[in-house]
């Protein structure tokens, strides 16, 4: 699986997007640490605040399926400069993919980054020392 296949299954999944409120499509794809991949697209409610951003769809799809690691994370938008997540999906994001490369794609450029660029001094699961089961 390569970057560009990447690329490809969240420009896929972006066509899925719903997205009536706000008229910004986003599309997500993970890949795993055995190769495999997972899309998902924004998800709006007219209930505004119940939004599921396309990271979070992807991520989603991929735990459901038993991933526990991610390795990379691509998302494409129509903006330029291409839009870095949100802070929410940040967090979720750490919790599978601590060394995640995220690369947000735009209609011109792209944008790289490591977790700890994203979200610096997280709160993750070291921090709590009941352990996680
Ligand atoms: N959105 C995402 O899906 N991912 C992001 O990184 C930023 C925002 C969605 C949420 C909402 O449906 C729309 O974009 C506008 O905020």
């Amino acid at each position: 699986m390569s970057h560009q296949e990447l690329v490809a299954a969240a420009e896929t999944a972006r066509e899925h997007a719903y997205a009536p409120y706000s008229g910004f499509l986003v599309g997500a794809a993970v890949l795993d640490d055995q190769g495999r991949v997972f899309a998902g697209a924004n998800v709006e409610n007219a209930s505004y605040g119940l939004t599921i951003c396309a990271e979070r769809s992807a991520i989603i799809l991929a735990v459901s399926a038993g991933v526990r690691r991610l390795k990379e994370m691509v998302v494409v938008t129509s903006v330029d400069p291409p839009s870095a997540p949100c802070g929410a999906c940040r967090q979720v994001m750490l919790e599978f993919g601590p060394d995640m490369r995220v690369t947000a794609v735009g209609p011109v450029g792209q944008r790289t980054w490591t977790m700890v660029n994203l979200l610096p001094d997280a709160f993750g699961r070291e921090d709590l020392n009941s352990g996680i089961k």
